[in-house]
């Protein structure tokens, strides 16, 4: 591992000295080099990113006592990054989520994508996007610390068509909002779904497990899936269902049922439907420590995974252990297998309309 020393700190907002972002050498990928940022809000809460697959490494907000605790999960060095592949808080593309088959059609021509679940491509194949290094710009002159990576996707890799420009700002505000605003750019059609794949425990990461968090998700529908996680076709109402959390409800309340969904999916690791009816679209609540996690999109989909893969195998920051169910994610996107499903909404990019699009994950207690 490189050396940890702070190479540079960039004042942002001249009026707000306080707020302001470190880069710290934190390793090498094929001959590139990976940064470190720190982030530093007004309220003096900090956020860490890296541009090797422009990820979300720590987040530090404080619960009802003030006590500050990082909620997501990531690596101490970069070697965690290298060898896990579990997309902790990285930005996940060109196809966020399930392609059945590894297989896509436009304008009559079928694209062949690596296969790396199964017998299905999932985010975005061997080496997607979450496996390479973005380019990296701190922003100056903004309101408060923010960061851009750029990552310039060649024609065809990983089987996708298009010299793809995708661009995601990171914005920490002083009210402990993770602004992401993505822009992506093709020179001929192809398909596109981006996320980024934060997992949270509001206890802390490393702390227990998730199951004990209350979640309320907008949505009147969920997309059940196949036996190997690829959406059948159906919307199908929540109402009724483990799958309703336009209430609050624990986790874990229902988790353990026996309902079809449940079984196929090992727990929650489904797309829902948002109604995007209000500003909010999901509220976590963790009872134990008061924080609360918000999050705002303007994508018509979630997926939420309740970390059903997650086996211990993996240590994370500060030497913590990431068991069976102790994080979750709440993956804002398209959804799963739209290329091969023409009643979901369009997931075709092409060079005449960019992708614009912006998600927020929001810190506070109560
Ligand atoms: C998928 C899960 C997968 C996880 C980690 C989620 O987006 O839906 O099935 O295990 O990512 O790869």
């Amino acid at each position: 591992m490189l050396g940890m020393a702070v190479i540079a700190i960039s004042s942002c907002g001249s009026n707000k000295k306080k707020e302001m972002v470190t880069t710290q050498e934190f390793g090498l990928s094929g001959g590139k080099e990976v940064f470190l940022y720190s982030l530093t809000n007004k309220a003096g809460n900090e956020i860490k990113l890296i541009n090797y697959g422009a990820a979300i490494v720590q987040i530090d907000v404080p619960d009802r006592n003030g006590v500050k605790e990082n909620v997501t999960f990531g690596y101490d060095s970069f070697g965690g990054y290298e060898k896990g592949d579990l997309y902790f808080g990285k930005v996940v593309g060109q196809y966020a989520n399930r392609i059945a088959k590894g297989k896509l059609t436009i304008d009559s021509v079928e694209y062949s994508l690596s296969l790396n679940n199964g017998p299905n491509t999932l985010h975005g194949g061997n080496t997607g996007w979450h496996s390479r290094v973005w380019d990296a710009q701190v922003l100056k002159n903004t309101d408060f610390p923010a960061v851009r990576f750029t990552y310039n996707k060649p024609d065809m890799e990983e089987g996708y068509p298009g010299n793809v420009v995708a661009e995601v700002v990171y914005t920490w505000t002083d009210d402990n909002e993770i602004i992401m605003d993505y822009k992506v750019t093709t020179d001929r059609k192809t398909v596109l779904n981006i996320t980024n794949h934060a997992y949270f425990n509001l206890h802390g990461a490393g702390n227990g497990d998730i199951l004990d968090h209350e979640m309320m998700i907008k949505a009147s529908a969920f997309t059940p899936v196949d036996s190997t996680l690829i959406p059948t076709g159906e919307l199908r109402p929540v109402e009724g269902t483990p799958f309703d959390f336009r209430t609050p409800h624990t986790i874990g309340e229902r988790i353990g049922e026996e309902y079809d969904q449940l079984i196929l999916g090992l727990g929650y690791d489904h797309n829902f439907v948002l109604d995007n009816a209000e500003e909010v679209d999901a509220v976590v609540y963790d009872p134990l420590t008061g924080r609360v996690l918000e999050v705002i999109t303007d994508q018509p989909g979630v997926q939420l995974y309740t970390g059903n893969f997650l086996d211990g195998s993996q240590t994370g920051i500060g030497g913590k252990v990431y068991n069976y169910r102790s994080g979750f994610c709440l993956e804002t996107q398209h959804f799963p297998d739209s290329p091969n499903k023409p009643v979901f909404p369009s997931v075709i990019l092409t060079p005449e309309e960019p992708f614009l699009s912006s998600t927020i994950y929001r810190f506070s207690v109560k």
